[in-house]
């Protein structure tokens, strides 16, 4: 049926623990579409959708925000119309309020590959708070149905789970000879300030995303400035975790450590003692021992002492395909392999934060703690 809901996805609003927005197309207009939700398979609310759209569009976008949730809570949706026909039923959580464990997954450079589909297969499996995406999404590159494509494939995921996303250098098309820059992604997407950079809090963790292709970008360097000491001079801040697409160290072939994005950010990051930075696009396993000014402040064991120094991460094996590693890894690499995989890390509310690095199999690659 052309008026079918597709390609759900649940995102976080302003507030994550009370709003939850979701994003759906269809392939013709609709009447008075709706999202219906509650606390019960029963539902009971309802709140109209708007229309949302950008000039290359492959169908009809819609998007309502439910913006009066209770935290910790689990609620049943729907979406669609009357006339057109509803979607299946699902469910989400919001997240708890107060100081609380949780635990949130990630990966970048997903695509549309069958490595990619069990990609979210396994962080929905693991029920996570949210599930973040450090850019090169869809790699549709200007088609347009590939965004199609690579929504539907993502919706296993992203109808249960709220899915945060930064953008990478795929997100910034061109068709032909025409730059349509982030609009695709961005009117795709329901995220905060478009997607460009934001941050939102849960529990004693601060996140912040920003988009590291726009890394002489003024404002938002001076927002990232601001964010970062913000969240690292609020008692209520334990945690600060920052995701970009970019990384600043790595020994994947043909691209080693940038130094471009090391002269920019890391004098930040270890002024406001990030504890942990998530990137991808090198489509490895990647991730530095704590470093600072520069270099590793330890090189052994895996579990290392919070403000000691910035724990730097890629996993950009999400789906799409695998880079080649250069022979020799930098001096500050802790572990790293050519796999497909994803990252499933514990905020501790008393005790750690764990990080726990699996490949798409499920088995290991490695975990470390910071306390
Ligand atoms: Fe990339």
């Amino acid at each position: 049926m052309r008026t079918e809901p597709k390609q759900l996805r649940l995102a976080f609003g302003t507030d994550p623990l009370t709003q939850m927005s979701i994003t759906w197309q269809t392939s013709e207009p609709v009447e008075n579409p709706v999202v219906e939700y509650g606390e019960t398979p029963s539902l009971g609310k309802r709140v109209p959708a708007e229309r949302v759209s950008y000039p290359y569009e492959t169908g009809i976008i819609y998007r309502a925000l439910m913006g009066d949730l209770q935290s910790g809570q689990r609620y049943f949706y729907r979406v669609g119309c009357e006339g057109g026909g509803f979607s299946r039923a699902y469910s989400f959580r919001t997240p708890q309020s107060g100081l609380h464990d949780f635990i949130f997954t990630a990966f970048a450079d997903h695509g549309t590959t069958r490595f990619s589909v069990q990609n979210s297969r396994n962080v929905a499996a693991l029920n996570p708070t949210f599930h973040f995406i450090a850019g090169d999404l869809s790699y549709a590159d200007g088609r347009q149905p590939v965004w199609d494509k690579y929504l539907e494939q993502l919706e296993v995921l992203a109808a249960r789970i709220p899915v945060m996303v930064s953008f990478g250098n795929h997100e910034n098309e061109r068709i032909g000879e025409q730059r349509i820059g982030y609009i695709a992604a961005e009117t795709r997407f329901a995220m905060p300030n478009k997607g460009q950079y934001y941050d939102f809090r849960i529990s004693n963790a601060c996140f912040v995303a920003f988009n590291s292709n726009e890394r002489e970008n003024e404002a938002q360097y001076e927002w990232l400035q601001r964010t970062l000491q913000r969240a690292r001079s609020d008692r209520a801040i334990r945690w600060l975790i920052v995701f970009a697409h970019h990384p600043l160290y790595g020994s994947t072939r043909r691209r080693g450590n940038n130094e471009a994005m090391i002269r920019r950010f890391q004098p930040l990051f270890d002024r406001y003692r990030v504890d942990l930075v998530i990137h991808g696009h090198d489509h490895v396993y990647e991730r530095m021992y704590p470093m600072r000014g520069g270099k590793a402040v330890v090189k052994s064991g895996n579990r290392y002492r919070q403000g000691a120094g910035v724990v730097y991460v890629t996993c950009g094996g999400g789906g799409v395909s695998l880079y080649d590693l250069m022979p020799e890894p930098t001096p500050w690499t802790a572990r790293r392999e050519k796999t497909y995989c994803y990252l499933k890390v514990r905020v501790g509310a008393r005790d750690a934060l764990r990080v726990e690095a699996y490949r798409v199999d499920n088995s290991l690659i490695e975990a470390f703690e910071v306390a």
